[in-house]
């Protein structure tokens, strides 16, 4: 299957401005590309007790599943302090890594975006080398 990534980069840059992010003023937007060919969006969503937020990857990542898709071709994150340009490319966090790789394979592919214009492709055995799985701990 082809990506679309600038379909894909527009869809997490978008998805960025919903962000509920009053405490760390950072917004982020994450588009997953279901291999329905639908995209997922998802933004951080904060809370003034601060554990029981979730990242954008994750809203993304449990909306899909959360309506029954559970195979996936592409991710894309894009993340910004808020009234300002991202300063970087941002990269899912080690909670986020972990619960892609629940659903997504090793090469699945995740793009990190700064701007439209630039932005690095890598791959989820990139993000997460040696990662736990159920088949560490499984018996059957
Ligand atoms: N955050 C994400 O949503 N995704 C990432 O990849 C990194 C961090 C959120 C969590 C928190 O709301 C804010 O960004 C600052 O860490």
């Amino acid at each position: 299957m082809n990506i679309d990534y600038f379909s894909l980069i527009h869809a997490a840059m978008d998805a960025a401005r919903a962000a509920w992010s009053p405490y760390s003023r950072f917004q982020v937007g994450a588009a997953l590309l279901g291999t329905n060919g639908e995209i997922y969006t998802g933004c951080n969503v904060e809370s003034a007790a601060f554990t029981p937020g979730c990242c954008a990857e994750r809203t993304a990542l449990f909306k899909a599943v959360s309506q029954g898709q559970r195979s996936f071709s592409a991710l894309a994150v894009y993340g910004h302090p808020k009234d300002e340009p991202a300063r970087s490319l941002t990269a899912p966090c080690g909670a986020c890594r972990q619960m892609l790789a629940e659903f997504c394979g090793p090469d699945f592919p995740v793009i990190l975006i700064k701007t439209e214009e630039e932005y690095k492709v890598v791959s989820l055995g990139e993000l997460l080398p040696y990662a736990f799985s159920a088949e560490d701990w499984t018996t059957e």
